[in-house]
């Protein structure tokens, strides 16, 4: 972990020594805002922001453009989300998760069933009579921006141990969650043991038999490499899941009104390419699972519907979590 922060911190010496990275087209200096991924380079979300930033240091003749870093090379998520906070680094992607920490009312939309489709997801993290003020919450205490979101598709259990069907299929598992409070109650709700735990960690651990499973999309399934490990994955369908892109607040009011636009303009385009990517990516990476001998099910969903849905009452405390939930549920409908 100290690894990570210390090349973040020397990255931003050696940004800053050279003055920012050179000419731009117009003679000026480009400034290459440095991006936080937890994914690998084969993933839709690292490919449409390596796209964004290109398309940026375009659109604004080479005042701007963007470094993705993949691999959580500049820290896992907790740790980008400081490095963001503290300005050195730019950008990050955060699972919804990691925001809940911060603001509950974000909580929202890491409930189960809260989203009935990633369209009516894209819709309402879109919307700024939605989520203006969550998305500005974070900036007095934490100069944090949400800037959009990624979907995350559909989070599915999986296991070394069977196909799962009902919730007591799950009994006695250990089942990686994000670390979060509520996701802790969803995965104790649908019969497992939660075990919280950084992503670029579950691999090891499901080798080792330190977990039994963990939930996720079929990409993050592939991407790393879980299928080798838990060979069981049940279409338990629990939640649509939501990444976050954040920013720094001091340095995204610092763009110019043109980069702004332009800024925002080119994360549309993005998260449009984000989520016609995950679809495709979606199919592909369920063949390969196939391929490798993963087997994939279909569960028992009333049952699990049964167990999820109490949630919802018992996270949602406040008006204004009640208002994002009621703008999610009818983008759905
Ligand atoms: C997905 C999501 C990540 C998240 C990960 C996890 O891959 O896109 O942002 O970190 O799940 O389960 O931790």
């Amino acid at each position: 972990r100290l690894g990570a922060v210390a090349l973040a911190a020397s990255l931003t010496l050696v940004a800053c020594g050279s003055g920012d990275d050179g000419d731009a087209a117009g003679g000026g200096e480009t400034k290459t805002l440095r991006l936080a991924l937890n994914q690998t380079e084969q993933h839709p979300s690292f490919v449409a922001l390596d796209n964004f930033g290109k398309r940026l240091e375009e659109a604004t003749d080479g005042r701007l453009g963007i470094q993705v870093y993949p691999n959580a090379t500049l820290g896992a998520q907790q740790e980008a989300l400081q490095l963001v906070s503290d300005g050195t680094v730019d950008l990050a992607i955060v699972s919804g998760t990691q925001l809940e920490n911060l603001n509950k009312d974000f909580s929202v939309f890491n409930l189960p069933l809260v989203f009935d489709s990633i369209e009516s997801q894209m819709k309402t993290i879109h919307d700024p009579a939605v989520v203006g003020d969550l998305y500005s919450s974070l900036e007095a205490n934490n100069k944090v921006t949400v800037v959009g979101g990624f979907t995350q598709g559909t989070r599915n259990v999986y296991s070394k141990k069977g196909p799962v069907n009902t919730p007591a299929d799950l009994s006695g598992q250990k089942i990686r969650v994000q670390e979060s409070e509520l996701h802790t109650s969803m995965i104790s709700a649908m019969g497992a043991s939660a075990t919280p735990m950084e992503f670029g960690e579950v691999y090891t651990a499901l080798q080792s038999g330190v977990l039994d499973g963990a939930e996720n999309n079929e990409v993050s399934y592939v991407t790393q490499k879980h299928y080798e490990v838990a060979k069981f994955y049940s279409r338990t369908n629990h939640l649509v899941g939501l990444d976050f892109l954040i920013v720094n607040s001091d340095l995204l009011k610092g763009f110019s009104a043109e980069d702004k636009a332009a800024f925002d303009k080119e994360w549309a385009a993005a998260y449009a390419e984000h989520t016609d990517l995950w679809a495709k990516d979606t199919e592909k990476s369920i063949a390969t699972a196939e391929a490798a001998g993963a087997k994939f099910n279909e569960v028992d969903a009333a049952a699990f519907e049964a167990v999820l849905k109490p949630l919802t009452d018992k996270f949602l405390t406040s008006d204004a979590q009640r208002k994002i939930y009621d703008a999610a549920q009818s983008a759905g409908s």
